[in-house]
């Protein structure tokens, strides 16, 4: 894994060989972002299978449940998450069910191309996200976005940023407008270094600077990725994303959020049922280490959650949808659905 937190400053990889460590990675933030945490969730899981002491098929059922929670138990909000533990999970339940009693290799072998699909799968899910959200970008001036939804945060070119790189490739002049994302600077760290890297331009700027940059007429559209968007549309996503939404609703720009079916929650009706993840008061109090702050009560919540009236449109790989979300978001995900269970396994 490549450490993020130690991004622009330093490119240092880190190698994992158990699934604790795994686990403390994605809670640590070496690794974040939505897709890119369920695709370590899930080679998390498929690492504790293959490095597992079971000796039988029957110790190692009796493990895997231990293996899952450590993962689960990292960040709450994203529900990608949860989505590639169910995944392996039923890959699981799949191979071991009626599994010969000597299969356990095979069993072992079988996680690790599953966790492999799913990376690779999700790499062509960013691709498809990024032609569907290309057609709705404008054709030249600045985009704004939020946090890091790049290639970071996913396992291929990002969701929102994926969008912007095709945009970009189709011949659209744009420019990012890149907020540095506090407390945890995922903006001025890490989206700054990635367009920088690709040779976008972008102009970064504090949080507070989006109300002016709205209002002076600079942004033509808001791209954003998501955490979990519930049944109704409402989406969560990086702590700030929702006071854009209100300015750009006030100055009628459109907002995006570009996101996999994997981030819809369809369980939960609205978005008053994500939980929302509460970090490290340091986070705030400090910078890279430094204090900024006195020793004071502080708050951190990682997560805002956008209302869907102030969505314009929800791009997955699956195509757009628009509201009434309700309708056609349960399309999209029934769609998601089907294809999977008809075999993308292949
Ligand atoms: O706390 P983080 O850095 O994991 O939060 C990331 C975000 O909020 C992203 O916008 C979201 O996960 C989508 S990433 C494609």
């Amino acid at each position: 894994m490549l450490d993020q937190r130690r991004l622009p400053a330093e490119v240092v990889y880190h190698t994992y060989t158990d699934y604790a460590g795994v686990a403390r990675a994605i809670k640590d933030m070496v690794i974040r972002g939505a897709p890119a945490i369920g695709v370590a969730a899930a080679m998390g899981v498929a690492l504790g299978v293959e490095r597992s002491p079971a000796r039988t098929l029957d110790e190692l059922r009796r493990e895997f449940p231990a293996i899952c929670e450590a993962i689960a138990n990292t960040r709450p909000t994203a529900v990608d998450l949860f989505w590639a533990l169910g995944r392996m999970k039923r890959r699981f339940a799949e191979l071991v069910n009626g599994a010969a009693p000597g299969a356990l290799d095979g069993v072992r072998r079988a996680m690790v191309a599953e966790a492999q699909r799913i990376h690779a799968e999700k790499r062509a899910i960013d691709e498809a996200i990024g032609r569907f959200g290309a057609e709705l970008m404008p054709q030249s001036g600045r985009v704004m976005t939020q946090c890091n939804a790049g290639a970071l945060a996913t396992a291929g070119i990002g969701t929102a940023l994926g969008v912007i790189r095709c945009a970009v490739e189709q011949g659209r002049k744009l420019q990012v407008l890149v907020p540095e994302t506090r407390p945890y600077l995922q903006g001025a760290r890490l989206t700054a270094w990635e367009l920088q890297q690709d040779g976008i331009p972008l102009t970064l700027i504090t949080d507070n600077m989006v109300g002016h940059f709205m209002k002076t007429g600079q942004v033509g559209a808001v791209v954003v990725g998501a955490d979990r968007i519930a049944a109704n549309g409402d989406t969560a996503n990086k702590i700030g994303t929702y006071q854009i939404a209100v300015l750009a609703h006030e100055h009628n720009v459109p907002l995006y959020v570009a996101a996999p079916i994997s981030s819809l929650d369809l369980t939960i009706p609205s978005g008053e049922h994500i939980p929302i993840e509460e970090r490290a008061a340091e986070e705030v109090t400090h910078i890279q280490g430094v204090r900024i702050a006195p020793d004071v009560a502080v708050a951190n919540p990682a997560f805002d959650v956008t209302p869907a009236r102030l969505v314009t449109a929800i791009i997955t790989e699956r195509g757009v949808a628009r509201p009434p979300y309700a309708e056609s978001l349960r399309r999209l995900g029934e769609e998601g659905a089907r294809i999977q269970d008809s075999g993308f396994r292949g």
